[in-house]
């Protein structure tokens, strides 16, 4: 267990030690089970975090304001359209002064070569936790939620050697960023999973984050692989993740447009090949091909007709309800270790 916790940024789990990690599901524990036995759990009375939003959100705002409130603090909602940064604030800037307003800052910047890099940014000019609530790159709330959900269906020790395939699959609700498939194919491995990435030609993940997926392999137990065979993914499988997430290659070389009500969508060339890979989905037929006790996630929102029949995510093995719930545990646990700490 680790005490000294306060003031520490989370951007990525990857910059945070097996021990953090694991306290940090301690806590969410605890705080999971104080809720439900209403026992008031008030540890950060009085602080304040600030949440920037550069993107939509369901659960990352309101696990997180909710919990704030939770744990005593106050949650300042911030929607970056209607701040300053429109008119030259920098993340300097805004790091500077928000930090010196309150407790923690937090911040969901998805833009494609910027999102993580400005929240970086801020940062390093914050006296108080940066948290990361999604970028371009990662989604650490989100791969803290759904290692605590594995771990709490197939139990805390017993994650070494489960199959895990995360599986891409064809969506046109919205162009989703790589930064849930890439935290979870850092992340498992670490806790010995076996873990399956599968997806299309054109779908792959930057090379570095597969190479640092087989260093935490090594490292832990687990181990990665990389299928173009949907079938496969879900044969025999313990967990299996089937979701949308875009090209970042796509992204990286700008093959996106802007379309007439100036938002930004894909070239034609990209649109075609989303298209021809109408058929990665998640029917009832292939969910029949993992284990007995399998379970599926989906970080959400879904693409109910496009990525998921509803007879598999409102069926048996369905876990999204427990995997979103747990968004508020451990963003809790996150907040009450971080907060508190100035420098
Ligand atoms: N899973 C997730 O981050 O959901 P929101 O986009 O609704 O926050």
């Amino acid at each position: 267990m680790v005490t000294n916790m306060a003031g520490k940024h989370l951007i990525t789990l990857q910059e945070w030690t097996k021990q953090e990690i694991d306290t940090c599901l301690d806590t969410a524990y605890d705080l999971k089970l104080k809720m439900a036995r209403r026992i008031p759990h008030a540890s950060l009375r009085d602080e304040t975090v600030f949440m920037m939003f550069f993107d939509e959100s369901t659960r990352t705002r309101n696990s997180t304001e909710a919990g704030a409130t939770q744990l005593g603090a106050h949650a300042h909602f911030l929607d970056a359209s209607k701040m300053q940064i429109q008119h030259g604030d920098s993340a300097k800037d805004t790091a500077m002064i928000l930090s010196s307003y309150g407790h923690a800052i937090a911040c969901r910047h998805c833009g494609w070569g910027t999102g993580n890099s400005y929240i970086r940014e801020m940062a390093k000019y914050s006296r108080v936790p940066v948290l990361n609530l999604q970028c371009d790159l990662y989604h650490p709330m989100q791969g803290l939620a759904d290692l605590m959900t594995i771990q709490e269906h197939f139990g805390r020790t017993q994650t070494r050697g489960l199959k895990v395939s995360v599986i891409w699959c064809y969506a046109t609700t919205h162009k989703k960023p790589i930064s849930v498939p890439l935290t979870q194919a850092l992340l498992f491995p670490r806790y010995g999973m076996e873990v399956t990435l599968a997806y299309p030609e054109g779908y792959e993940l930057p090379e570095w984050v597969i190479e640092q997926a087989r260093a935490n392999a090594e490292e832990n137990g687990g181990s990665i692989r990389i299928s173009h065979d949907i079938r496969q993914a879900f044969e025999d499988a313990d967990v299996v993740i089937p979701k949308n997430w875009g090209s970042w290659y796509a992204d990286s070389k700008k093959e996106t447009v802007e379309n007439r009500e100036g938002n930004t969508t894909l070239t034609e060339k990209e649109l075609e090949k989303l298209a021809r890979n109408q058929s990665w989905k998640c029917p009832q037929e292939l969910m029949d091909l993992t284990s007995a006790h399998s379970i599926y996630m989906h970080a959400l929102p879904a693409d109910r007709v496009n990525e998921v029949e509803d007879s598999v995510i409102d069926g048996p093995h369905s876990i999204i309800y427990q995997e979103a719930e747990n968004r508020l545990h451990t963003v809790k646990a996150v907040m009450d270790l971080t907060m508190g700490g100035r420098r």
